[in-house]
């Protein structure tokens, strides 16, 4: 359930006979936000699930697609073989309880070998005991679950969500039980051309609930929402507060950070949001890769408290340079996928898989940036970055082409945009959100995405705002010349380009290096993909062909040749860590499914290219720590 609480901007847009009539300029806001979930009471209830395949949905829809009969309908809290039992006539035609297990969160990809290219519904049921207190209120919270997802408690209906990467909550207080409590969850992978992302993209879908499911127990009154920040002007902190509940307004409020000395005591106010503005501390540390350093802060509000590990900094643009706490800094990155190490994964990203793969990029190619494409990553991994010092790329899937005339996919968009926001907007890594990944210019896609970028300033302030963007390029005689000139660069604080000189299109990779670049946008601007395939061993010295690894490690030396001249690149992440499971990618030797464009083999085997970026990063390091101490 979304909440529309803003003011209709009446604006009219007609092309093509479609019109985007009227856009709500208030951003969509999720019913709730549970800040900080995983630290809430209540139990984890990833385990044993029992799952049931359901290819026509026949759990939904009877064969004239009316509601799905009795002896259907798999989220009923049902044990099949007792009811049986007691009435031998009875016809079920599933039985959730003797159905196989599999172990949640985990995609169901590898579930069992039929189910490793399973797209459509599939059910996932389980029970588990809860006791119902008065004055308590109950959630069932989802990570994600990919693609739209039908939630029942006790055979009821909580709620329905579209989107794969973002988490989602619904109130069960009144349909949870002292006891036993059975909850089935249909989730199912189909997407239309009206989806976000489309059906056709360059990674694999992992369909199923990919991230914890949560059953939750608040106070009556509780913290849904809390942000505390550090302003752009690098002087305050500023605290946005939102209680959820009876006793919401004019409640007493109090906002501790014990190191700093900080105990703030206000109220809310009549909607029960409570917001505060005072001066840093002198001797706050400001977080920042080589120190990122988090402060434990709580926030006390009636019955409930919340608890939080916050890093303070600021981050801006400065005609082309980008500043972190006001000094200029350059985004030594890569792209990353989430999709765990393994010969068989299924987008299982506990902490300790993406601390490999984080400690790769921090350790391994020293760099201090990670885009996390093309759509939100788990909340654990936003974290990890935290504690571990690698600034962020955040990112939702408006990719390639999307029915941009279409309200309901924009509001889709919207939504996964305002989830993703709320949940991360703590993160003192993560520095960019970014609205799309390589869309076609065209009138009813630029209102989409200034649509998405206005909600981006409105929900938050202090972060800026990117999309992965084509450019043109040309040889005018004096060489081949690359110009930013998307339109939408306009509303970007960020410009980011994906290029591929060498791989793609037809510029000889011995002339990549030679390419120019031009912009007249006075901004700065990151190569937020560049890359090459290569399977990991497949060795050529002599005049070495694509796939090998010498042939995409000229390709990393020719683009970083490349990069050097260009006067206002502040920044990149190439494509990408490591080879990433792909439907589009059939070549029989050299790909098997996999895009093979990793620096590390999807068994973290490294390639000769990761050395040279990992060279030409320590490098930069090197000189730019000389700078700093002269
Ligand atoms: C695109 C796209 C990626 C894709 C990559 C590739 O730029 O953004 O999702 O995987 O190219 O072709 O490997």
């Amino acid at each position: 359930m979304l909440k529309k609480l803003g003011l209709i901007a009446t604006c009219i847009f007609v092309y093509g006979g479609v019109s985007l009539a009227q856009v709500e300029i208030t951003p969509t806001r999720p019913e709730f936000v549970v800040a900080n979930a995983a630290s809430r009471d209540g139990q984890d209830l990833s385990g044993s699930w029992s799952y049931s395949i359901d290819p026509y949905r026949d759990g939904l829809y009877g064969f004239h697609g009316s509601p799905s009969g009795y002896g259907h309908q798999r989220f009923a809290p049902q044990d099949v073989d007792i009811a049986t039992r007691r009435a031998p006539s009875a016809l079920f035609e599933y039985d959730m309880a003797r159905s196989p297990r599999v172990t949640l969160p985990s995609s169901w990809t590898n579930h069992a070998p039929e189910m490793r290219h399973y797209e459509g519904l599939v059910w996932y049921s389980r029970t588990f005991e809860a006791k119902k207190k008065r004055g308590e209120r109950s959630f069932i919270r989802v990570g994600a679950a990919n693609y739209t997802a039908r939630v029942y408690l006790n055979g009821e209906l909580a709620g329905t969500h579209e989107g794969g990467f973002t988490p989602f909550t619904f109130e069960v207080t009144d349909l949870v039980k002292s006891g036993e409590n059975n909850v089935t969850i249909g989730v199912d992978s189909q997407r239309t051309d009206k989806s976000v992302p489309p059906p056709v993209t360059d990674w694999e879908t992992y369909g199923g609930i990919t991230r914890p499911v949560q059953f939750i127990t608040t106070p009556e009154t509780f913290i849904d929402d809390a942000w505390v920040r550090l302003d752009p002007d690098n002087r305050h902190i500023r605290v946005t507060v939102r209680l959820d509940g009876p006793k919401a307004a004019s409640q007493p409020i109090q906002l501790s950070i014990e190191e700093l000395g900080i105990d703030l005591r206000e109220e809310t106010n009549a909607d029960g949001i409570w917001t505060a503005v005072f001066p840093a501390p002198e001797r706050l540390v400001r977080w920042s890769p080589e120190n990122p350093k988090l402060y434990d802060v709580t926030i006390t509000a009636g019955e409930d408290d919340l608890a939080e590990r916050i890093g303070f900094r600021t981050i801006s643009v400065e005609g082309e340079d980008i500043l972190l706490n006001g000094k200029p800094v350059y985004l030594r990155g890569i792209s990353m996928h989430e999709e765990e190490l393994g010969r068989d994964p299924s987008r299982v990203m506990t902490e300790a898989a993406a601390r490999a793969l984080l400690t790769e990029i921090k350790d391994g190619l020293n760099g201090n940036f990670v885009r996390l494409a093309h759509y939100p990553h788990s909340e654990s991994t936003v974290r990890l970055a935290d504690e571990m010092g690698l600034l962020v790329w955040s990112e939702i899937p408006v990719y390639w082409r999307i029915d941009w005339e279409d309200e309901g996919t924009l509001d889709a968009a919207r939504a996964m945009l305002a989830e993703n926001i709320l949940r991360d907007r703590n993160r003192a890594s993560v520095i960019l959100w970014s609205v799309a990944n390589e869309t076609p210019v065209s009138e009813a896609r630029n209102i989409f995405l200034n649509t998405l970028i206005d909600d981006v300033r409105e929900l938050d302030d202090t972060r800026l705002v990117t999309a992965a963007l084509l450019t043109s390029q040309s040889d005018q005689g004096d060489g081949e010349v690359a110009r930013v000139d998307d339109p939408l660069v306009t509303s970007l604080d960020v410009m980011a380009v994906n290029t591929y000189n060498g791989w793609y299109g037809n510029v000889p990779l011995a002339e990549v290096h030679e390419i120019s670049w031009l912009s007249d946008h006075g901004k700065p601007m990151i190569f937020s993909e560049y890359g090459a395939g290569a399977q990991a061993g497949f060795h050529e010295v002599k005049n070495p062909r694509k796939f090998t690894e010498e042939y995409q490690a000229e390709y990393y030396r020719q683009t970083l040749a490349m990069a050097d001249r260009v006067p206002f690149l502040r920044g990149m992440s190439p494509w990408i860590l490591k080879d990433f499971r792909s439907p589009r990618r059939q070549h029989p030797i050299y790909q098997q499914g996999w895009n093979r464009k990793g620096l590390i083999s999807e068994t973290g085997e490294r390639k000769e290219a990761f050395d040279i970026l990992a060279a030409y990063y320590r490098t930069m390091t090197e000189t730019s720590d000389e700078t700093s101490t002269e």
